[in-house]
C-alpha cells in the first residue's frame, strides 16, 4: 500500500492553486486502490505567519471544508489537524537534532526573507522568527511520524520534502531504517499556477483567486488577470500568459490545444477570459454547492477532525513514537 500524504497551511482563504496543486490530485489519489492517505491542516505552520487566532480558526474551517466538498471521505481517507497530533512537535525536536542548520540556511522562504532584509538595508535575520527558519523540519516531522511515500504538492514545496528526505536519512544512519524516504508527486501541467498578476498564486502575493468565490466574483477576478495590450485579430503568445496557464490547469489536452489554435488566431483578450471562467466555473460551481452546505455546520467539520485526529494517532503515531523514542534512548510513556 502506498501512503499519499499532504497538508494546507491555515493561514488564509483556499485558492485556486492549492486546489490544482494539492486538493485535486490528492482527493485523485485517495480514490485509487491501495492507497492509503493522509491530509491535514497545517496550523502549527499557520502560527509562522498568523497571529490572529481568529483567523487561524476561520481558515481551517475553510480549508477542511474545501477538502470535504472536494470529495475527500472521511471515512477512508485520515483527515486531521496536525496541531492534535501532539506527536508531531515532538518529532520535530528529534528531527532538529540531526537537521544540518546549513541546509535550513537554503530554504527558499527563509532565504526569501533575509534577502528581503538586506534589500531594505535591515540585519539578515530582522524580524525573522525561528519559526519560519524550522518550518522544514516541522513539515519533515508531519511526512514522516506517518512514514509516508508520496507528498502531491506544487512546486514551490519540492526544496521541503526533498529536505524531509535529507533529515530521514541522516536519522536512519544514526538510529536505524525507522523511516521511508518520501517522494514529492508534481503534476507538470500545474506545478506553479499564476495569480492575477502573473506571478505564483500566493497567499503572501494577494494575487490569489479564491476557490470557493461566488460566481460574480470569480468572473471579475478572472477578467482581471494581467494580458499584455495585443488587440483582437494580433496572434497571442501562450508561453508566459497567465491566462493560458490557468486554462490548461483546468482543461483537457484537447481544450488546451483548441485553446493553443485560438491564441495563434488572435483570440481577443474578453473571449479568451470568457472561456477560462466558463471552464473554472464548471468545474468548481457543483463543489460550491457542497462548501456553503458544509461551511454552515462548524461543529459537524469540528468533529470529523477530533475523530480523525484520535483514531490516527491511536493507529500509527502512539507506536511510531513509542519506537522511535527508544531508538533515540528516552524512556516508554506508554
Ligand atoms: P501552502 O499552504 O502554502 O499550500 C498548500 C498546497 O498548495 C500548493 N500551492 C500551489 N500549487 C500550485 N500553484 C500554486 N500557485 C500554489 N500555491 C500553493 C502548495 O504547493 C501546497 O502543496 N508547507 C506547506 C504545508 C505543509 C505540508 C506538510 C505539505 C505542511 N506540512 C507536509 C505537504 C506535506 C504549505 O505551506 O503549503
Amino acid at each position: 500500500q502506498t501512503r499519499v500524504l499532504t497538508g494546507i497551511t491555515t493561514s488564509g482563504t483556499p485558492h485556486l492553486g492549492n486546489y490544482v496543486g494539492a486538493i485535486r490530485p490528492a482527493v485523485a489519489a485517495s480514490l485509487t486502490p491501495d492507497v492509503e492517505s493522509f491530509y491535514f491542516l497545517a496550523d502549527l505552520h499557520a502560527l509562522i505567519k498568523v497571529t490572529e487566532p481568529e483567523r487561524v480558526q476561520r481558515s481551517t474551517l475553510e480549508i477542511a471544508a474545501a477538502w470535504l466538498a472536494c470529495g475527500l471521505d472521511p471515512d477512508k481517507v485520515w483527515f486531521y489537524r496536525q496541531s492534535e497530533i501532539v506527536e508531531i512537535p515532538e518529532l520535530s525536536w528529534f528531527l532538529t537534532c540531526v537537521a544540518g542548520k546549513g541546509i535550513l540556511n537554503r530554504a527558499h522562504a527563509y532565504k526569501a526573507a533575509v534577502d528581503k532584509n538586506r534589500a531594505e538595508g535591515e540585519d539578515d535575520d530582522a524580524a525573522i522568527n525561528a519559526g519560519l527558519f524550522m518550518y522544514p523540519v516541522l513539515m519533515s516531522a508531519d511526512i514522516l511520524v506517518f512514514n509516508a511515500h508520496k507528498v502531491p504538492v506544487g512546486r514551490d514545496q519540492v526544496q521541503h520534502i526533498e529536505m524531509a528526505r535529507d533529515f530521514a536519512q541522516r536519522f536512519n544512519h544514526l538510529y536505524g531504517e525507522h523511516f521511508v524516504l518520501p517522494e514529492a508527486l508534481i503534476e507538470e501541467s500545474v506545478a506553479t499556477l499564476p495569480g492575477l498578476d502573473g506571478r505564483k498564486m500566493s497567499k503572501s502575493y494577494d494575487n490569489t483567486i479564491p476557490l470557493f468565490a461566488p460566481r460574480e466574483q470569480l468572473k471579475k477576478l478572472i477578467y482581471s488577470i494581467v494580458t499584455d495590450s495585443r488587440a483582437p485579430g494580433e496572434p497571442k503568445d501562450t508561453e508566459g500568459s497567465a491566462l493560458f496557464q490557468i486554462y490548461q490547469a483546468f482543461a483537457s489536452v484537447e481544450e488546451t490545444e483548441a485553446m493553443r489554435r485560438a491564441f495563434a488566431d488572435g483570440i481577443a483578450w474578453g473571449e479568451a477570459k470568457q472561456a477560462l471562467f466558463e471552464r473554472i466555473d464548471a468545474e468548481i460551481s457543483p463543489l460550491r454547492e457542497k462548501y456553503e452546505t458544509l461551511i454552515a455546520q462548524p461543529h459537524k467539520i469540528e468533529e470529523i477532525l477530533i475523530d480523525g485526529a484520535r483514531r490516527v494517532r491511536e493507529r500509527y503515531a502512539h507506536s511510531t513514537m513509542k519506537r522511535l523514542r527508544a531508538a533515540v534512548g528516552l524512556r516508554d510513556l506508554s
